[in-house]
């Protein structure tokens, strides 16, 4: 799968975002190394600091699922991620993140995203 197919695989799941609070549909699609695409997308809620990321929540799907850090080759967003979610995609270990920024479509690596990083 090329990166262009999964950054459209997270315009896809986009649409079941569940946002109704800022309107913003994010979509996650991660490519596992072992060829899967695991999907997330954001879930809001009225008590509105509870709110999911979708990035958190796909990530969050691949460990229930088996997957570990490592296990993910590359994330697609459809928008820039947020500094909470460069913690968790640097966590996982990605070779690169591709997402729209401004129109734009941005690869990166979780290291680029986030310098100097927190890790224990
Ligand atoms: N959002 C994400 O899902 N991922 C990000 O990295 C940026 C922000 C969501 C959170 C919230 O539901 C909406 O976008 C507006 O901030």
């Amino acid at each position: 799968m090329t990166d262009g197919e999964l950054l459209e695989r997270a315009d896809a799941v986009a649409a079941r975002a569940y946002a109704p609070y800022s309107t913003f549909l994010v979509g996650c699609a991660l490519l596992m190394r072992d060829g899967q695409v695991v999907e997330g997308v954001n879930v809001e809620n009225a008590s509105y600091p509870l709110g999911v990321c979708a990035e958190r929540n796909a990530l969050s799907t691949a460990v229930t699922l088996g997957y570990r850090p490592g296990d993910v080759e590359a994330a697609a967003i459809t928008a820039s991620p947020c500094g909470g979610c460069r913690q968790w995609l640097f966590e996982f270990g990605l070779d690169r993140v591709v997402f729209r920024n401004r129109g734009e479509v941005v690869t990166l690596t979780p290291g680029e995203l986030l310098p100097e990083s927190f890790e224990l």
